[in-house]
């Protein structure tokens, strides 16, 4: 990670309560806290009973650097009511953990501790609730939990998880809460605008592999970055997303669909099919241009010979063109990565795969880094998006993408 992600700041003046129930996963909200406050957001912590028997409130004061409160009856507040004070300020209410025994009790508007008693008495429509559950397997899947969740969810309230994996318990399933950095993605993602719901988009990234013999082949130096900040931005505007990538090893976006491949074909094979299926073409991958005509079937050796080997190319199809030829086609954006005369070249890409946006920038400067600046091109117009880290990058382009949708369906 370079300085200029770990600067930013996606949850900046953003206040949230925090509320812990109890569960054997209040040990994650330590690392959430931190990660939340390291975020740019305040985070007022409130704990039940319960959730103070598995984790002490002084640690969650020291990483939030704010008093917990656990009490419906703390005398700290002048008006003596913490229930109705701690929300008026915040922008959304968390708990997590939220137990089963917890949302069963929210379910039913009961308020016998400070925690349930805030989530009742907050202003329902400038205050969400965020829940994230986290219980063994079993008591996931039992019917009364599913319908307490279907109404929790019904009332306005988001869930985020569980996940499915090993449980403290020893058992393996789902119930589990999800890692603080998932939680964190899922809050960041929670307030940012949802300019794309109810789309679809498409995205390639990352380089391909056009294997020359067993162990050699054609690659280029594309890390795959931005497209997977743009998967990530898209479904953080809420759209659904499926992702088609090269061979890069970076972590799938949140509730993004992954699809892996080596070469330009597969990459082709891939998307084609899945086109009709969406609103939205993103074209971010550095395609190989041209693959070994054939495959050796064993690595090439020198055989002590001073001759160089040579082997034909063939040319692999163009994946963006193909797309945008299509009748039925998506909106299309391409990229365009240069060395020089950025618009010069994105204005002749635009021509040449007769799409409505490219998004150009200078290849080598951005290949591998986690920031980048774009330059977004149509046949009338051009706009700078001047250099940031990629995932802000990525939330501006899906803006105007999304703006533009708009203009073409309204
Ligand atoms: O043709 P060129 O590589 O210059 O164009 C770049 C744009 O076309 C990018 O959006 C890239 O993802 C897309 N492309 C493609 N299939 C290819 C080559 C490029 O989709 N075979």
């Amino acid at each position: 990670m370079d300085g200029a992600v770990s600067e930013r700041l996606d949850l900046a003046g953003k206040h949230l309560v925090l509320g812990l129930s109890g569960g054997i996963a209040c040990y994650k909200a330590a690392e959430l806290t931190r990660a939340l406050v390291k975020a740019g957001a305040t985070v007022q912590v409130v704990m039940t009973e319960a959730a103070a028997q598995f984790i002490t409130p002084v640690t969650l004061q020291a990483l939030s650097n704010r008093s917990v409160y656990t009490s419906q009856w703390d005398a700290r507040e002048p008006n003596n009511m913490a229930h109705i004070n701690l929300t008026r300020e915040a922008d959304a209410v968390l708990v997590a953990p939220a137990s089963a025994d917890f949302m069963a009790k929210l379910l039913h508007g009961r308020a016998d501790d400070l925690l349930s008693l805030m989530c009742l008495a907050r202003p329902i429509e400038r205050c969400p609730l965020l829940l994230a559950p986290a219980m063994n397997r079993e008591m996931w899947a039992h019917p009364a939990t599913q319908r307490n969740v279907a109404q929790l969810r019904a009332d306005g309230a988001t869930v985020l998880g569980p996940d499915t994996g090993e449980q403290a318990c020893r058992e393996f399933g789902e119930g589990r809460m999800l890692e603080p950095e998932d939680l964190l993605e899922e809050v960041v993602a929670f307030f940012q605008p949802k300019s794309l719901v109810g789309r679809r988009v498409l995205i390639t990234a990352g380089p391909t592999f056009e294997a020359i013999d067993p162990v050699r082949g054609i690659t280029n130096l594309s890390s795959g970055k931005m497209g997977f900040a743009i998967a990530r931005a898209a479904r953080e505007a809420g759209a659904q997303v499926t992702l088609v990538a090269g061979p890069v090893h970076l972590p799938t976006p949140r509730g993004v669909q992954r699809v892996d491949v080596r070469t330009a074909q597969q990459m082709f094979d891939a998307v084609l099919p899945a086109v009709p299926q969406h609103d939205v073409f993103v074209a971010t991958a550095a395609v190989a241009d041209w693959r070994p005509a054939s495959l050796s079937e064993q690595k090439i050796k020198k055989n002590g010979s001073k001759v160089a080997p040579s082997f034909e190319l063939t040319e692999n199809p163009d994946i963006l063109a193909a797309v945008a030829r299509l009748p039925r086609r998506p909106f299309c954006v391409g990229f365009a990565a240069e060395s020089h005369d950025l618009l010069k070249h994105a204005r002749e890409k635009l021509v040449r795969k007769n799409v409505p946006l490219i998004v150009g920038n200078l290849g080598p400067a951005t290949f591998g880094r986690d920031d980048n600046a774009l330059l977004l091109v149509d046949a009338h117009s051009q706009r700078e998006l001047p250099q940031a880290d990629k995932l802000t990058l990525a939330r501006q382009l899906v803006a105007e993408i999304a703006s533009r949708i708009t203009a073409m369906t309204t």
